[in-house]
């Protein structure tokens, strides 16, 4: 497929940008690479440290058949693809922490912000995948947990951001035909063998449910086993937290 690729200097997020891109009209799939961003965004409203040229910031405009509930699975879907596409550049023992961050055993290494942009025509959403990833970041202040990055981790590995953003790029469009075609279905297996919860002291709704992870059902709801039975934790509203 055509890609129309931005690759900037500098932007306030690159979500932002193919969002504009995608206002202008422009025909292919939108792409935006920055080398910084002075407005990165994260999950539930929180910032994205973006310092310039060490790290992938990169959004795709994808677009699907059906409703919006197709993004539940999806932030599931990009998980995948980006440990698929990291996995075959060296890191080997990527973690997905539900339900979309990126981590290995020393913290995490990068994450997915998939922003709905709405409905293009009936039954077709457009939607927004930002996905950051930390590669030569070395020093940063502001960030508030546990984190690392692909050239800390697997220093013998040569790290070049273009070769990961056109692997994740692949990996991605390959993913979002695959769950087109046939939904969630194939994604459970391969995103629950990096369950970084699965058997794990977990709780979740602000800690009114406590349990064990038990991985995801065949939607992508987080499953805990709890004293009451097995409950199902909905992507969107909800986080987890190691107990
Ligand atoms: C998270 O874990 O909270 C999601 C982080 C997503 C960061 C990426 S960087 C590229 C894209 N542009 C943004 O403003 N955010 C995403």
């Amino acid at each position: 497929p055509d890609l129309n690729l931005a690759i900037l200097e500098e932007v306030d997020s690159t979500n932002a940008e193919v969002v504009r891109q995608v206002g202008r009209g422009i025909s292919g799939i939108p792409v935006a690479i920055a080398e910084c961003q002075t407005e990165g965004r994260g999950r539930r409203g929180r910032t994205w440290s973006s310092p310039r040229g060490q790290n992938l910031y990169m959004s795709m405009g994808l677009t699907f058949h059906g409703g919006f509930s197709v993004l539940d699975g999806l932030s599931l879907v990009l998980g995948v693809a980006v440990a698929n596409a990291l996995e075959g550049l060296g890191a080997s023992d990527i973690g997905l922490k539900w339900p979309n961050d990126i981590f290995l055993p020393q913290g995490k290494l990068g994450g997915i912000l998939v922003e709905l942009q709405g409905e293009l025509q009936e039954g077709v959403v457009q939607v927004i995948a930002g996905i950051g990833i930390n590669v030569h970041m070395s020093e940063v202040e502001g960030v508030n947990q546990p984190w690392s990055s692909l050239a800390r981790a697997y220093p013998a590995v040569d790290w070049s951001r273009s070769e990961i953003a056109g692997s994740i790029i692949n990996a991605v469009l390959d993913a979002a035909h695959l769950f087109s075609d046939v939904g969630f279905r194939d994604f459970r297996e391969p995103w629950q063998r990096r369950d970084i919860f699965q058997g794990r002291p977990l709780e979740a709704k602000g800690g009114s449910v406590r349990g064990t992870g038990l991985g995801i059902d065949e939607s992508g709801n987080y499953l805990l086993r709890t004293d009451e039975g097995v409950v199902p934790v909905r992507a969107g509203e909800i986080s987890l937290r190691m107990a």
